[in-house]
C-alpha cells in the first residue's frame, strides 16, 4: 500500500528539533511524490479545519530554527466527542491518509488512541524531558542540556567570587534526565531529581564537608519536579513555570549552613533557540523514517532510537508510562557529588 497524502503536525510544549523533522517529512515524502499537508498548532488544527500545504519551499531555511513553524498546542482531540468528530470529518475532507504526530507523552497518547479508533497515525517523540519509553534519546533533550551546562558553566565564575551556593532549577516535572545529564556535564557539587526523594540534611552535609576541605563554592542543580522523602512531588506555582523548589532549596541551605545562596530558574531558555547538531541529526532522521513507515502502511507506531538505529515501536509501548531516570546511571553522577 502506498499513500498519496499525509498530514503533519507538532503538538505539546515546543522544542529544538521540530522543524529539522518537518523538514525532513516534506523532503523524504517529495521523493515518493506523497504531498504534505501543515496541520496548524497540533490537534486543535485537525478539528478546526487550520491547513497548510506544505512544499520545498516552506521548508526552506528552517533547519537551524527552534520552535516549530506549524505551532504547537497542548489541546488534546479527545476531550468531547464533538471534537473528535470534527477531526476525523476534516481527515477525510482533506483526503488525508496518514498523519504523523510529532509530540510528547500527552500528544502520543492522543495519537495512541486515535490510532485504535482507526485513524492511521505514525508518532515521532519529542521532549526536551527525554522522557518517553522505546527510544534512547527523544530530540530536542540534548540542546536543553546543552543550555544547562552552558548555564552551570557561567555560575561557576560568580559563584566561585563571592564563595556562594548557587541553585540552578531545570525542567523536568515527572523526571530528572535534565538534571542529571546537564548537572553531569556542568560538574555540579550536587543534583536532586524526582526520582529520588532527598533529604536536605544530607546534602547539606554533603555540601558543608565540601567547604571544610577548603571548595569556597558549590553548584546545587534541582529538577522542578524534586520533592523531599515522604513528600509529594511538587506543583507549579499559579500560571508559573516554576515549582518554587530551588528557592525552597536555597533557603533551606542559607538557614542551615549560613552561606549565602542564590537561585537561577532556567525555565523556558531550555525549550528555545537553535538545535545542536545532534538534536538535528537525531530529528532529521526520526522525519525520514515516519514517512517510511507511512509509506509502507505501518501505523500505530513511534519511531525511536535504539543504540545507533532508528526503529519502530508500539505507540502503546512508548506511553506506557514515564521513562524515568536509571538510577544506577545516576550513581555516576553521584560520585561528584560533595
Ligand atoms: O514537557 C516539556 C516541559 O518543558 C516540561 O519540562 C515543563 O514542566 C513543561 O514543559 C512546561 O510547560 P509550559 O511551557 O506549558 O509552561
Amino acid at each position: 500500500m502506498s499513500v498519496k497524502k499525509i498530514g503533519i503536525l507538532t503538538g505539546g510544549g515546543d522544542c529544538p528539533g521540530l522543524n529539522a523533522v518537518i523538514r525532513a517529512v516534506v523532503r523524504r515524502a517529495q521523493s515518493f511524490q506523497i504531498e504534505v499537508l501543515g496541520i496548524r498548532n497540533g490537534w486543535l488544527g485537525l478539528i478546526s479545519g487550520d491547513v497548510e500545504p506544505l512544499t520545498s519551499f516552506s521548508v526552506i531555511g528552517i533547519l537551524p530554527k527552534g520552535g516549530t513553524i506549524l505551532g504547537t498546542s497542548r489541546v488534546n482531540p479527545l476531550r468531547t466527542t464533538e471534537d473528535r468528530q470534527k477531526l476525523l470529518a476534516n481527515y477525510q475532507r482533506y483526503g488525508l491518509e496518514a498523519v504523523i504526530a510529532v509530540g510528547g507523552d500527552g500528544t502520543l497518547s492522543a495519537s495512541r488512541e486515535l490510532f485504535h479508533l482507526g485513524l492511521p497515525v505514525v508518532g515521532v517523540p519529542k521532549t526536551i524531558d527525554n522522557d518517553l519509553r522505546g527510544t534512547d534519546y527523544t530530540f530536542g533533550f540534548d540542546t536543553a542540556v546543552n543550555v544547562v551546562r552552558d548555564a552551570i558553566d557561567r555560575l561557576h565564575t560568580t559563584a566561585e567570587s563571592h564563595h556562594r551556593v548557587m541553585v540552578v532549577e531545570v525542567m523536568g516535572h515527572r523526571v530528572g534526565w535534565i538534571a542529571t545529564f546537564g548537572g553531569l556535564s556542568g560538574g555540579a557539587d550536587f543534583i536532586l531529581i524526582p526520582e529520588k526523594p532527598y533529604r536536605i540534611e544530607d546534602m547539606c552535609a554533603v555540601l558543608e564537608n565540601r567547604r571544610k576541605r577548603g571548595r569556597s563554592f558549590s553548584i546545587v542543580v534541582v529538577a522542578e519536579g524534586a520533592a523531599p522523602a515522604g513528600e509529594a512531588l511538587p506543583e507549579k506555582v499559579g500560571e508559573g513555570t516554576t515549582t518554587g523548589i530551588g528557592y525552597r532549596i536555597a533557603k533551606e541551605i542559607e538557614v542551615r549552613l549560613g552561606i549565602e545562596t542564590r537561585v537561577t530558574v532556567l525555565g523556558h531558555i531550555q525549550r528555545g533557540g537553535s538545535p545542536t547538531a545532534f538534536d538535528r541529526i537525531l530529528a532529521t532522521r526520526f522525519g525520514i523514517r515516519a514517512v517510511d513507515l507511512a509509506q509502507q502502511g505501518t501505523f500505530g507506531q513511534m519511531v525511536a532510537l535504539q543504540g545507533t538505529r532508528i526503529v519502530a515501536v508500539p505507540l502503546d509501548e512508548a506511553t506506557a508510562g514515564p521513562k524515568t531516570v536509571d538510577l544506577e546511571q545516576f550513581a555516576d553522577a553521584e560520585v561528584f557529588f560533595g
